[in-house]
């Protein structure tokens, strides 16, 4: 890999949440693999007044929780917090940040990777106070994480601010599912190989099914999760960026203007939900007291810091439709939600079954071809096929074999790249193809806008469903009524 040239990060959020549990582990395991220009400094900025020793013991202490932990080297370790500096100053004051330039910023063609770990509500201000400061150069690239609104038009307005200060090319919005490895894999899968395309349409293809589940409630978050519900917490990026991957025609290059385009156009050809049709397609649900890893849980209403008469969903599942040639009249089902019984994210692509069968169970017919795609415990491709059960049986019995597409782990266990590291990785060797333009997300809000609204004007209110089960029942009717069923966690 060419070394990537020499940069710096400022990380504005710092000692937050975000940079303490994903960036830093993610920045150690890159530096530990010399992925990082030798000369690579970090610079941690936020308000609070940290002192250096108190601020890398923070570091550490979530660096012990993480997945690096396991590749510790003391000697890396000693490198990689030397070049990392607490800053303690507002973000937002463009004289804190030029002071900070004159004393270590300076501007001898290094690039400078801003990364906003903060909420929106302070993007326009920090934005402002990078161009005062004198920090918005040909190099420099601002890198922010969703929740990128809670609609289209709170969204175009947060990008207006950014896009006020910055060109298109030097802002990386982040959707971290783009850099879990298999959903790269995925992209191989498709792009690569020349045995799935033939059969990737509606000819052959019966439904797609992507879940997201997650064992864990809201973790402490519950006025942002709040304002926010899975529906834009969950859906409105991650399943419906795995979902664009999923449907989108092979783009002409691997190169962000390609991919992205492609990307676009699923999501411009998602069928607007029509009114009446609620019941039918959308599911919502809410979490009860129950339990999580054998230990009893409270309901989504009994949180710290919650209100008794939240309306949020923790759960959707939807059944979408794109319609253009490729994907006429095959339903993606979607469903996503907190405190189910175990965290687990797959797609499933279930095939239709054979146009006659000529055993005689009729099993074939039955147990369609699945390709599984996981991304969570696990990151495995598996493609169910139906097999000979062994033996001299004259009518042939038939079994479900699945065979296993994934790559072997070539590195240590456990050395799987993160997706943070990934995507940091990328910002800083500019390439943006795994980071989502503003069109896309601009289309996406649109999909959702509507969807939310429908529900608003129902007043529709989610249905309870206990911490620890599968989510509410009406999601398995929702799928059930096409006479099939969500493939089973396994
Ligand atoms: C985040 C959501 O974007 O993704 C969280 O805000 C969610 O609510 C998280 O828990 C899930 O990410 P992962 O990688 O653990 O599946």
């Amino acid at each position: 890999m060419p070394s990537p040239k020499a940069c710096d990060l400022l990380i504005v959020g710092g000692e937050g949440d975000l940079a303490l549990r994903k960036l830093y582990p993610a920045l150690y395991s890159l530096w530990l693999s010399s992925c990082l220009p030798e000369d690579f400094r970090i610079f941690a900025v936020s308000r609070r007044q940290t002192p250096q020793t108190e601020f890398l013991a923070a570091v550490r202490t979530w660096f012990d929780t993480s997945r690096s932990a396991q590749q510790y080297d003391e000697q890396a370790w000693q490198d990689f917090t030397s070049r990392l500096t607490f800053h303690s100053l507002d973000a937002t004051s463009g004289e804190a940040l030029a002071r900070l330039r004159e004393e270590s910023l300076t501007d001898d063609g290094r690039h400078l990777v801003v990364y906003l770990a903060t909420p929106p509500t302070i993007f326009g201000p920090v934005c402002e106070a990078i161009k005062l400061a004198g920090l918005v150069r040909p190099n420099t690239r601002i890198v922010v994480e969703k929740p990128l609104g809670e609609d289209r038009e709170s969204f175009l307005e947060i990008n207006g601010q950014l896009t006020a200060i910055f060109e298109e090319r030097q802002v990386y919005r982040i959707d971290h599912y783009l850099g879990k490895e298999t959903v790269q894999n995925l992209l191989a899968l498709r792009f690569a190989n020349m045995f799935l395309e033939p059969l990737w349409n509606s000819k052959y293809i019966d439904n797609v099914q992507i879940t997201v589940a997650e064992s864990i409630g809201v973790t402490g978050r519950w006025e942002f999760y709040n304002g926010a519900g899975a529906m834009r917490d969950m859906l409105q990026n991650h399943l419906l960026q795995l979902l664009c991957l999923i449907a989108m025609e092979p783009p002409a290059h691997l190169e962000p203007t390609s991919v992205r385009n492609e990307k676009l156009k699923v999501l411009s050809c998602l069928r607007p939900l029509q009114e009446g049709a609620l019941r039918d397609n959308v599911v919502v649900g809410q979490y009860v007291a129950g339990t999580a890893d054998g230990k009893p849980v409270p309901g989504y209403c009994e949180e710290e810091g919650s209100e008794a008469h939240s309306q949020t969903e923790t759960f959707i599942a939807i059944k979408a439709h794109i319609d253009n040639w490729r994907w006429a009249n095959v339903p993606f089902y979607l469903r996503t939600g907190k405190r189910l019984q175990t965290r687990y994210s797959e797609i499933v692509v279930e095939f239709k079954p054979v146009p006659h069968s000529i055993f005689p169970s009729q099993r074939a017919m039955d147990a369609p071809n699945r390709l599984i795609i996981r991304l969570q415990p696990d990151e495995t491709i598996s493609l169910e096929l139906m097999n000979k059960v062994a033996g001299l049986d004259v009518k042939i019995p038939l079994r479900t074999a699945a065979l296993d597409l994934s790559f072997p782990e070539e590195n240590e266990p456990g050395s799987t790249p993160d997706a943070y590291q990934r995507l940091l990785l990328d910002v800083i060797r500019e390439n943006p193809t795994l980071f989502v333009r503003s069109d896309e997300v601009e289309e996406a809000w649109k999909w959702v806008d509507q969807i939310k609204a429908l529900l608003d004007d129902a007043g529709k209110a989610p249905e309870k469903y206990t911490a620890g089960s599968w989510g509410p029942t009406s999601a398995v009717a929702l799928i059930a009524r096409d006479d099939r069923s969500w493939r089973e966690f396994s």
